[in-house]
């Protein structure tokens, strides 16, 4: 069996990583990829949003089945045009990828099956927009609201505005600047939601659902959700905030909801529906859609999975969700991100890497290494043993978020304490991390072993 994965993070080391497990021995190749990912699939080089180029290796290679890591060939509609070849894709079609895509299709959507989330606004012109956050009293609440660019924006695109003035200058860099560009045409302006964020993620085949474990992101780049948000600076799975019974509101109220209204609009939705959401004292509400595996989620996630991913996909695509049952690892986990100096802002590459088979060594078992912004060095020569390296290669920064460090535990606090150890012995010029991945699910653990 062959199988394509798309994408270049560690997401998609992740999946890759996860494929190398399976019992049917797939030969994995990865477009475009990155070195860590080299040395578990062969890369193809071919850029995600080249959806031409993906197809013409996908037939020439006759490949079975192709995971899809990022949104934007999603949003480009490379499953409409792998299907329209006969080739197995998994993921949406073009016009439920706008779920991420359009923030307005999203909340037009939400709000036609009646799911909870913000109360909302869109806007097409500046001078609208402007008028609206004039009113003395915006939605049910005065400020903060969230202004958000209708389209994908790199994860930029949501600005929590604490006042008019800022809510208009972000109106204005999106609508007259144009920050970004198209995606900045339409825009959301919504109430801003309190309460603690939780990443739920379900596959589909249209009809079907099945739940991936619970999990949660870190956006902000330092310790205790302060400075500037990143592409997640780490993650945790299950989180305790998604208990059993919350797991079955956002099921019920959101995810059963959207698939089967969907449905009987002739609308079949495949692929991973990841829903971010609020879990407010109202209840869950919605922040977001996604419409693929999340970063850094999957890290998380993936390494508790126990079920083989290809029967996960193959059973979506062909209807077959009802009949699989997900085994889990009953363990936690932690994934810290190890990010290059300066990030999310300006930061330089190059560094040699030191301390990832270390690193694995200190944390086994269990522990794990995906990589998202590596190179390997120019000057790397891995000793050879009877033809075999016997050493990883010589690996250097070649990102804003270079590692990821995975460890399983028996509980939050072991996976914790583990997946630190490990980060511990790796090191690069300017590295830095978050200290706290996982405070929050150590908080309720605290709370719950007293209560
Ligand atoms: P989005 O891309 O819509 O998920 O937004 C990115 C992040 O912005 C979310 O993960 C939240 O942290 C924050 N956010 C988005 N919408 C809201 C909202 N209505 N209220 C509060 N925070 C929000
Ligand atoms: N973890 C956020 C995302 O994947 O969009």
């Amino acid at each position: 069996m062959k199988i394509l994965v798309i994408g270049s993070g560690g997401r998609e080391h992740a999946l890759v990583w996860k494929l190398t497990q399976s019992k049917s021995f797939p030969k994995i190749y990865c477009a475009p990829g990155n070195s860590g990912i080299a040395q578990d699939a062969e890369l193809v080089d071919i850029k995600a949003d080249d959806i031409k180029g993906l197809l013409d290796f996908a037939v020439k290679e006759k490949i079975d089945l192709t995971i899809v890591g990022p949104e934007a060939p999603l949003a480009c509609g490379i499953v409409d045009k792998f299907m329209h070849k006969g080739l197995n894709i998994f993921g949406p079609t073009k016009e439920l990828a706008l779920l991420e895509a359009s923030k307005a299709y999203a909340k037009e959507t939400m709000q036609r099956f009646a799911i909870p989330a913000a109360s909302f606004e869109v806007f097409e012109s500046a001078d609208k927009a402007i008028d609206f956050i004039n009113q003395p009293r915006l939605f049910s609440a005065h400020y903060p609201i969230v202004v958000k660019a209708d389209g994908l924006a790199a994860g930029k695109g949501v600005v929590i505005c604490k006042n008019r003035q800022e809510a208009r200058a972000v109106i204005e860099d999106m609508m007259v600047r144009k920050v970004f560009s198209e995606a900045g045409r339409k825009i959301v302006i919504e109430e801003c939601l309190k309460g603690e964020e939780a990443s739920v993620l379900v596959v589909s085949d249209g009809i079907n659902i099945v739940s991936l474990a619970s999990s949660q992101d870190h956006k902000r780049v330092l310790d205790r959700d302060q400075g500037p948000n990143t592409g997640g600076m780490g993650a945790y799975s299950p989180a305790p905030v998604v208990t059993p019974a919350m797991h079955k509101r956002i099921m019920d109220e959101v995810i059963n909801p959207l698939i089967s209204g969907l449905a009987k609009e002739n609308k079949f939705y495949k692929g991973v529906l990841y829903a971010g959401i609020m879990v407010t004292d109202a209840g869950p509400k919605v922040l977001e859609f996604n419409v693929r595996f999340g970063d850094p989620e999957t890290q998380a996630i993936l390494p508790r999975l126990k079920t083989d991913l290809i029967d996960l996909c193959f059973a979506s695509i062909e209807d077959k969700i009802g009949e699989i049952k997900l085994e889990w690892e009953n363990k936690s986990s932690v994934c810290v991100v190890l990010a290059s100096g300066g990030y999310p802002g300006e930061y330089k590459k190059g560094f040699e890497i030191s301390g990832l088979d270390e690193a694995i060594k200190e944390g086994a078992p269990d522990t794990y290494i995906f990589h998202a912004g590596t190179a390997i060095s120019p000057q790397s020569t891995p000793r050879l043993r009877s033809g075999q390296a016997v050493h990883s290669p010589q690996f250097i920064t070649d990102g804003g978020r270079v590692l990821n460090v995975v460890s399983l535990g028996d509980n939050i606090r072991q996976a914790i304490d583990k997946v630190y150890k490990a980060v511990g012995k790796i090191k690069f010029e300017g590295m830095h991390y978050r200290k706290d991945i996982g405070h929050r699910a150590l908080e309720h653990y605290v709370e719950d072993t007293f209560r």
